[in-house]
């Protein structure tokens, strides 16, 4: 059972990057394979603590390889200060293996996203200012710069400047930005060349031949489900494709490959940014569930918004995704509630639902319903195993789990690496 996929099952921040290092210990490569640095994954290591952006999880683990793969939007600047970071802190990052076909966020991409976003004003999608929006629409319109470009001045310079063709009469003439000159941005982008080039690798080669040679290899996951370009809640998601099947594409894997699609699924919801959010809470139990689980954004320090669990949309992630298991964070944040609400069907107009609406007006207009179920009050950050839950704690665990539809393998109650209560083995 050598591949498995890691992925958020809700709207990020899930606790993918504690999840993935938990596993990275026992397997061979940690691969990254859409998104970039909007990502923001808090490890806790011992006392040490962790935000990673765009290197895999899987870096904090001796002996595993860390893969950033095609699908992949890599700003080198961000890039190069984050492994230089880790390096101070004793961390080895030398294995790291980026694709030459992952695509380049330029200086002018995060120009463009933050123009547009203060251009869209009340409109506007709340995105992390990275420039990973621009930079896939870049790829798409294939007018894009790949890591490959960087080794090539010729091509660098010809593909900037068709790039910035169109961008500079954007920005001058529409935004009253004034134009970026290309021999800036080729000059800026080939003084990362060299430092990356001992990292550049064909990656696709090197998983299949690992997946061959019976390694195992493990898809780590940015973002979340309900943020997927084609399946999320669109306009309001990121520009890629965090669910499933963008582990093949974006990182050159057949689908025949992938054994285990692990779901990670907070024992509550939280989403950054603007969107439709059913569950959202306004009130002091709002308030509790941020100050206690700490729901604040690890890229851009903005509050999270938070809201009671939502089974519907845990259902849909089964969908799409085919998971086989989940994984429950953040159990322990929800300690002290004598009840807990838990979202089981929407009311959308008078109708009562029980599948996530694919219409936008529908989903904008659902309302929860709720079950309540029993709360705790014993402290569980040192449960290691399910019997050692309170009864209530126990029940909550079943009911999502018959809820969500897959199989619940793994609880988090606190954000260390021990913090973890394994019922199935991943591996
Ligand atoms: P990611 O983006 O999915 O990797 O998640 P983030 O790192 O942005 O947010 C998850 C936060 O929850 C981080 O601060 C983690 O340290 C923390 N965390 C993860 N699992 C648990 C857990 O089971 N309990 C608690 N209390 N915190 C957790
Ligand atoms: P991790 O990997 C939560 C949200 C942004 C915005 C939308 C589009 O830590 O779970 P983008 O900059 O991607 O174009 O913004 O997506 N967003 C995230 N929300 N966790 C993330 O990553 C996110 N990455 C992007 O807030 O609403
Ligand atoms: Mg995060």
């Amino acid at each position: 059972m050598p591949a498995l996929v890691l992925l958020g099952a809700q709207w990020g921040d899930e606790g993918k990057g504690k999840a993935t290092d938990l596993l990275g210990g026992s397997v061979d490569y940690v691969v990254r394979y859409q998104g970039g640095n909007n990502a923001g994954h808090t490890v806790v290591v011992g006392d040490q603590k962790y935000a990673l952006h765009l290197l895999p999880s899987g870096i904090l683990s001796p002996g595993c390889t860390p893969v950033i793969g095609n699908g992949v939007v890599v700003d080198p600047s961000v890039l190069l200060s984050e492994l230089s970071g880790l390096n101070e802190r004793g961390v080895d990052t030398s294995k790291l293996l980026i694709s030459g076909n992952a695509h380049i966020i330029t200086p002018y991409n995060v120009t463009v996203d933050k123009v547009t976003e203060r251009f869209l004003g009340k409109r506007k999608i709340g995105t992390t200012g990275r420039g990973i929006g621009p930079t896939y629409a870049d790829k798409i319109n294939r007018v894009g710069i790949r890591v490959q470009d960087l080794y090539d001045e010729s091509i660098l310079t010809q593909k900037v400047e068709a790039a910035l063709d169109v961008k500079n009469q954007m920005l001058t003439k529409l935004y009253n930005r004034r134009a970026i000159a290309t021999g800036q941005v080729v000059e800026e982008l080939l003084g990362y060349a060299e430092k990356l080039r001992p990292y550049v690798a064909d990656t696709v080669l090197v998983l299949n031949q690992a997946l061959e040679d019976d390694k195992v290899v493990l898809f780590e996951g940015g973002q979340g489900t309900l943020l997927d370009i084609d399946h999320g809640t669109y306009p309001f998601v990121t520009s890629s494709n965090p669910t499933a099947g963008g582990a093949c594409t974006g990182a050159g894997v057949g689908p025949t490959k992938i054994s285990r699609v692990i779901g990670i699924l907070k024992a509550y919801t939280t989403r950054v940014g603007a969107g439709p959010f059913p569950t959202e809470l306004f009130d002091e139990d709002g308030e509790a569930l941020r100050r206690i689980g700490g729901e604040r954004g690890v890229t851009t320090g903005r509050d999270r918004r938070c809201g009671w669990f939502d089974a519907v949309i845990a259902r849909y992630a089964t969908r799409v995704n085919g998971l086989t298991d989940f994984f429950l964070t953040k159990l322990d944040v929800l300690t002290g509630w004598e009840q807990i609400p838990v979202c089981v069907a929407y009311e959308i107009d008078g109708r009562r639902v029980e599948e996530l609406p694919y219409s936008q007006s529908d989903f904008h207009h659902a309302k929860p319903v709720y079950e309540t179920l029993p709360g705790w009050s014993e402290d569980i950050t040192k449960a290691k195993t399910f019997d050692d839950l309170p009864k209530n704690a126990q029940n909550y665990v079943k009911a999502l789990e018959e809820m969500s539809g897959a199989p619940i393998s793994a609880i988090g109650v606190g954000p260390g690496r021990d913090e973890t209560i394994e019922i199935n083995s991943f591996l």
